[in-house]
């Protein structure tokens, strides 16, 4: 799909970070939009700075749990009702959320679960309920967001990160499957995995609301887990008071957004270019590109602490993954 101008995109997770700015870059070139969010704030603003940039455009908004079938089901007669089509040209599968880490703690089962549920099923869910006006379009492309994450399910030798690696490396090779299922049966329409590094967005933050674990709502209990999983981790913190442990929290998801090397703005033209150019694989970032390479190069060495001290060397993963030595 060379040019967006008059397409209809349905965008998930539209209420920040990149699914906005997607939805701003898209609407700069012409694309009508229907955007979901959990969080009707953030998506109201999405769409209104939308329409400033096209006013002429048809954009609608609707709120919604990607996770939950019958809601994305509701977003589907949303969007055929509010676009008055049967059709859609542009499906982003965006929505995600970060958490889950470890599998052996049952306390840890809620979150372990939402968040599988939210990067896979949200996915999963958006390509079957759309699934029928993908088919209508004359053509079509799906963009499932993964993440480097979706090839090295890691983020460091220190940190468990079990729930959304294994549903990032789901939406990878779902795509993938993708690739030859729509061939066969729906030539017209494409697909692309998105594979961002280090991306300058609140999904820290985001995912803290989402899972309940808001710093200031936190716990006694609680707070002493995530003092715990700190002092594993290697930082010094074993004696801080709750509210200092409540403020590294709150510190650590404004540092991932300030310290990330790539903007979401930058992340949505890489992303929107690849599907121009009907790239499957669209990878989103320097880091991502240079840990991609040493997966590749070495797959049995990607958990060892050396590759990260490697991506290190190469001067990436400084905000997003702590160094071995540092600890
Ligand atoms: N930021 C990064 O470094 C990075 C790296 C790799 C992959 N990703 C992936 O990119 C995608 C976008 O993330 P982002 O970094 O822009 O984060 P973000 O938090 O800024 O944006 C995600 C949006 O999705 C919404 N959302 C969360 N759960 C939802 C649900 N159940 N239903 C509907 N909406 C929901 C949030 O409210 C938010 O508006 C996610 O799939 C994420 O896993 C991000």
């Amino acid at each position: 799909m060379e040019h967006f101008s008059n397409r209809l995109a349905v965008i998930t997770g539209a209420g920040t970070g990149m699914g906005r700015e997607l939805a701003l870059a898209l609407a700069k070139e012409g694309a009508h939009l229907a955007l979901c969010d959990l969080a009707s704030d953030t998506l109201e603003a999405t769409a209104t700075a939308a329409r400033a940039l096209s006013p002429g455009l048809t954009i609608s908004t609707f709120l919604c749990d990607v996770s939950d079938e019958g809601q994305m089901q509701a977003f589907q007669r949303h969007v055929a009702d509010a676009h008055g089509t049967e059709a859609i040209h542009l499906l982003f599968n965006n929505a995600g959320i970060g958490g889950g880490g470890t599998i052996t703690d049952p306390a840890s089962r809620p979150a372990w679960d939402k968040t599988f549920s939210v990067c896979w099923n949200g996915v999963l869910h958006g390509v079957r309920c759309f699934m029928p006006m993908l088919l209508a379009a004359e053509d079509a492309h799906i963009i499932n967001t993964a993440s480097i994450n979706g090839f090295w399910a890691s983020i460091g030798p220190h940190t468990p990160h079990t729930a959304y690696s294994a549903a990032k490396f789901a939406v990878k090779g779902f795509t993938e499957a993708l690739i030859t299922d729509l061939r066969l049966n729906a030539p017209h329409v494409k697909c692309s995995v998105v594979m961002p590094g280090h991306i300058g967005t609140q999904i820290v933050a985001n995912s803290m609301k989402v899972l309940q674990q808001d710093p200031a709502g936190l716990d006694e209990e609680a707070i002493a887990a995530a003092r715990t999983q700190m002092v594993e981790a290697g930082l010094p913190v074993a004696n801080l008071p709750d509210d200092d442990i409540r403020g590294l929290l709150r510190a650590r998801a404004a540092e991932f957004e300030s310290s990330a090397p790539t903007s979401a703005a930058a992340a949505a033209d890489i992303i929107l270019q690849g599907v121009r150019e009907n790239r499957w694989r669209i990878l989103v970032g320097e880091d991502a590109h240079a840990i991609d390479r040493l997966v590749r190069a070495n797959p049995e060495g990607a958990y060892e602490p050396a590759l990260v001290e490697e991506m290190y060397a190469l001067g990436h993963f400084k905000g997003l993954v702590r160094s071995v030595e540092s600890s």
